[in-house]
């Protein structure tokens, strides 16, 4: 593995900007001292700089803005349209089926670039309207006219929540709005607020199943560079960030050959049926090895279902399927397990919005294995933040 890094959704985008800066400026520092002043001079002298076009720019954003509101920047929606497994399976959800759109008026929560309505009004849809939030709906504006569907998407910037939308009711609401863990970022809530304002009473939402899952998988490596690496950094004790590092679940890809247990289905949501408390819950867990290994983590991964397509499609976000942007969630176990073929690590986890911060994730996680050459039982808490 090795190519870890805690992150999420939201903050991916920033983590890169600030790498592209960082990178730009080595090479402007690289230079010899006579490129380096030159450089300087035509910076420091040059007035016929122009103030650029803020409609080009999108926006006066800063970089403060962003770090509240990084869905305003283009890179994270470069990410999630980069991700094919993501992007092409609601493709293949509208052009294949499009018996669910021809005539019907749909909702677009969250939407971005506008990719889902233009995907939806390509598809047949009577009218689209687009809600996003972010100064990107003002680019998702631009793109609907530059492709000709002025007519057919509404594109309103503004929080669902607050948003007037200029009909009373929608046949469908099409949403992309997974986050890490399923439920970070609790888009969700905003998608059962839409469903049950304005949704038909035979409407449809889509997608409208999502299961988490979980498995054990055998970690050393990166269990050491990542958590124990507070030990001892330079001879000196950091283990009070140890005890952080813990506690907040990693998001990255795991090789599916560090899998040493069953994957235990904890939870499914019908999104169209669901009440938003239904996203707090408590589920067991009964993970068996499959051979003789030690557990460093718990690994919780994620799959969504169209269920009202002709032929039901969906996709993974699991370790044995294509990587998409999501990665896996591993959440480190205090204890290194030492479980035999056969063997049951046994336990629950409760998932629930942090009461403070809805949009991040409370996880507590309870297991205990009473094994040959191994006996725990521990409590766990995480923090998706
Ligand atoms: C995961 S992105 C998906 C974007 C686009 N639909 C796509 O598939 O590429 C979710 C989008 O929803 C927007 N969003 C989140 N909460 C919202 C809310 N309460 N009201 C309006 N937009 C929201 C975000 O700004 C973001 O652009």
């Amino acid at each position: 593995m090795g190519r870890r890094k805690n992150s999420n959704k939201s903050s991916t985008s920033n983590n890169n900007n600030s790498s592209t800066n960082f990178d730009h400026q080595v090479t402007n520092m690289s230079v010899d001292d006579g490129d380096f002043e030159e450089t300087m001079e035509s910076s420091v002298f040059d007035d016929s700089i122009s103030e650029p076009d803020e409609t080009l720019l999108g926006s006066d954003q800063t970089s403060a803005d962003y770090y509240f509101d990084s869905y305003s920047h283009f890179g994270i929606h470069e990410e999630m349209l980069k991700d094919t497994v993501r992007t092409k399976t609601y493709q293949n959800v509208i052009y294949q089926n499009t018996f669910l759109f021809r005539n019907k008026v749909v909702l677009d929560v969250g939407a971005g670039t506008g990719i889902l309505s233009l995907f939806c009004a390509k598809a047949g849809a009577k009218h689209v309207y687009a809600i996003e939030c972010s100064h990107m709906a003002d680019m998702a504006k631009e793109i609907v006219k530059a492709n000709g569907f002025s007519n057919v998407i509404t594109v309103l910037k503004g929080k669902v929540e607050e948003i007037v939308l200029p009909i009373a009711k929608v046949d469908v609401i099409i949403s992309e709005w997974m986050g890490y863990f399923l439920l970070f970022e609790n888009m969700l809530n905003t998608v059962l607020y839409a469903r049950d304002k304005w949704l038909i009473n035979d409407g449809i939402v889509l997608p409208d199943r999502a299961s988490l899952y979980l498995t054990a998988i055998e970690d050393a490596e990166y269990k050491e560079d990542k958590i124990d690496f507070w030990n001892n950094v330079y001879g000196f004790n950091m283990a009070c960030i140890r005890k952080q590092s813990m506690m907040e679940p990693l998001v990255d890809t795991v090789d599916q050959n560090q899998i040493v247990t069953n994957c235990q289905l904890l939870k499914t949501m019908d999104i169209s049926k669901m009440a938003p408390g239904d996203a707090s819950f408590t589920a067991p867990f009964k993970l068996v090895a499959e051979r003789n290994d030690f557990i460093h983590a718990l690994v919780a991964y994620f799959d969504v279902t169209f269920t009202k397509c002709h032929k039901l499609t969906g996709f993974s976000t699991g370790p044995r399927s294509r990587a998409t942007h999501w990665k896996q969630t591993v959440l480190y176990l205090e204890d290194v397990l030492t479980i035999c073929e056969g063997e049951a690590l046994v336990g629950s986890m409760t998932v629930a919005p942090n009461k403070k911060n809805p949009r991040d994730v409370d996880i507590m996680l309870k297991y205990s294995l009473k094994g040959q050459r191994c006996q725990v039982s521990r409590t766990q808490h995480y923090k998706m933040r």
